[in-house]
Parts: structure tokens; sequence; C-alpha cells
């Protein structure tokens, strides 16, 4: 297992995923109870979007570079419902925390999931980050966990670490990512038999799955298993730059949430799609939001 995210921090996926992820960690903060966030793959944390990996394939200049205000220093717009051009207040608030990365860096960075998160937080609140490669952790660990008490880093397997010995958190509140690699085949199968345990020993988390789209026909059978998990409500959000007609690369992606918090739902409609729009690539592109299981 070699997987190297610095060759694709920044592109469509990760605009997806970065985005829920701020939106939910916005509302569950709210509440001053203290969160435990835990990040099952959690890699670098930090990404140069400068760095030879991340030109050797450009993906994220089709992503984050696609969005108004990305250039280090330029204001994000806030949201304003009256033009429909005006960033969505959803997207803004990732977009703020995407260029305050890059503030006192050499050159541009990128934010991993890790640094959103740290971003986010507050005092009360606590990081559990899992990296299964020695070398991340070891930068996960430097870059970021070294010089914040909240943050433990875990150089361990997120399936058995992140989703079954850190559950239930301590704090008894907490938002669980699972953002595999998908190098192995068996991966969508792993997450999902991996989330079955959490949520026998974690029933009230909300879990994030992110997972890449090839074909439509081929995250069918994943979404059909999210649904039968024991969530109380559980959702999906995709968006895909170009048409799902071809195995050979990644189209589009999704995060499907189980147990996402109240009001999390509302806005989508707005938001999703002014993002699908502005990473479209051609004939095909689109996105979608469905629940997979609603609370009675
Ligand atoms: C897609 S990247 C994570 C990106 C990160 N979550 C973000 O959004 O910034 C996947 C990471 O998982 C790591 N990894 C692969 N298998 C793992 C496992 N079984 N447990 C923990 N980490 C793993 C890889 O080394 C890689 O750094």
């Amino acid at each position: 297992m070699n997987y190297q995210h610095g060759f694709h921090a920044g592109n469509h996926g990760d605009v997806l995923k970065h985005v829920v992820l701020v939106e939910l960690l916005h509302l569950l903060t709210a509440k001053p109870a203290a969160l435990a966030y835990l990040d099952s793959h959690a890699g670098a944390g930090r990404y140069s979007l400068d760095s030879e990996q991340a030109g050797r394939t450009g993906e994220w200049q089709a992503g984050i570079g696609r969005l108004p205000g990305f250039a280090p220093g330029a204001p994000a717009a806030a949201g304003d419902d009256h033009e429909p051009d005006a960033v969505p207040e959803v997207v803004a608030r990732y977009l703020a925390l995407v260029q305050a990365s890059s503030k006192g860096a050499h050159g541009r960075t990128y934010p991993g999931s890790p640094a959103l998160a740290a971003a986010l937080l507050r005092e009360q609140d606590r990081l559990r980050l899992c990296e299964l490669q020695p070398a991340i952790a070891k930068v996960l660990e430097r870059g970021l966990a070294a010089r914040d008490r909240r943050i433990q880093v875990f150089q361990a397997d997120g399936y058995q670490h992140a989703l079954k010995a850190l559950l239930p958190p301590p704090e008894r509140r907490g938002l669980i990512l699972v953002d595999p690699p998908y190098e192995s085949r068996d991966e969508f199968a792993r997450s999902v038999a991996a989330l079955a345990t959490a949520l026998t020993r974690f029933a009230t988390g909300v879990y994030v799955l992110w997972y890449p789209i090839k074909q439509a026909s081929g995250v069918a059978p994943l979404l059909r298993d999210l649904a039968r998990l024991p969530a109380k409500s559980s959702l999906t959000l995709e968006l895909w730059p170009r048409a799902c007609d071809s195995p050979l690369r990644m189209n589009g992606s999704g995060v499907a949430i189980l147990n996402p918090p109240w009001g999390f739902a509302d806005g989508i409609d707005h938001w999703l799609p002014w993002l699908a729009d502005r990473l479209a690539d051609g004939r095909g592109a689109g996105c979608q939001w469905r629940w997979l299981k609603r609370e009675d």
C-alpha cells in the first residue's frame, strides 16, 4: 500500500467531502458539549499545491482551483440568497478555511480533513487520527499534532482502531470520517462491515463515508448495503463533473452520512447544484442527493 493523497488533494472529490465535513462540524459545534472527531484514514493533514505530485496530475485545478476567491489572500464571497451567483454560505465557510491554511505557508497549500477539523473544533473537543503508513503518520504528528494538545495520532489500521477500539468516545458525541484510498477491490465491503461494527459500539455517532464513482451501477450495491445499516437515518450526496460512464477513471464521488445532525439537509438543494455547476467538466455533469433511510 503506497497511496499518496498529495496527487489528489483539492480535487473534486476532496471539495465535496470537505464541504460536507465543514458543514457537519459547524452544526455539531453549535452545542457547547465536547465533541470527538475521529479520522480513520487521516492522510498527511496538509498538502502543497505547488508540489511535484500535485503538478503531475493537476487534479486540484479542476477542483478547488475552480472556486472563487481561492487565490491566497482574496476573500471568499459570503453567501447572499438574493444573488444567484453568490457563493452559498456553506461553501464560503469551507473556502475561508482553505484560504486560511495557505497563510504563512510557502506557496499554496490545501488542508486535509484533520487540518479542517482542527480549525473548527474547540478547546473542549478532541481529535483522534489514524493513519497506517508510518511516514505519513509522522508528517501528521509533526505538522499538526505536535503543537495541538487536542490531537492524538495513531499509526494504526483505521478500521480496527477508529471504528472499533476507540469507540465509543469518552465524549459520547462524535463525528467519524471514513475516507479509505480504495486501492483494493474489497474496500466498499470493508467500509460497510466496519461501519456495522462501529454502530454496535456507538449507535449515536455521526459517520461520514466518502466513495469514488466510476459508473453509477458500481456504487449501487454499496448504497443498498449502507441503507441496511442500523443507523437511525442516512443520506447520500453525489457530484460528478463528467458522465459516470467509464470504469477506467473516477468520474465523480459521493459522501454517505449516517445519523446526520438536524438541519444538515436544509440548503443542500441550493449549495450542491451550485458546486456541481462550478466543477462541471463537460457532457453529463451533475449531482444528486437522497435519503437512504429516514427517521420515523
Ligand atoms: C484518501 S487518503 C485520506 C485523505 C484525508 N482523509 C483527507 O480528507 O484529507 C487515505 C489515507 O489512508 C491511509 N490508509 C490506507 N489504508 C489505511 C488503513 N487501513 N488505516 C488507516 N489509514 C490507511 C493512506 O495511507 C492515505 O494516507
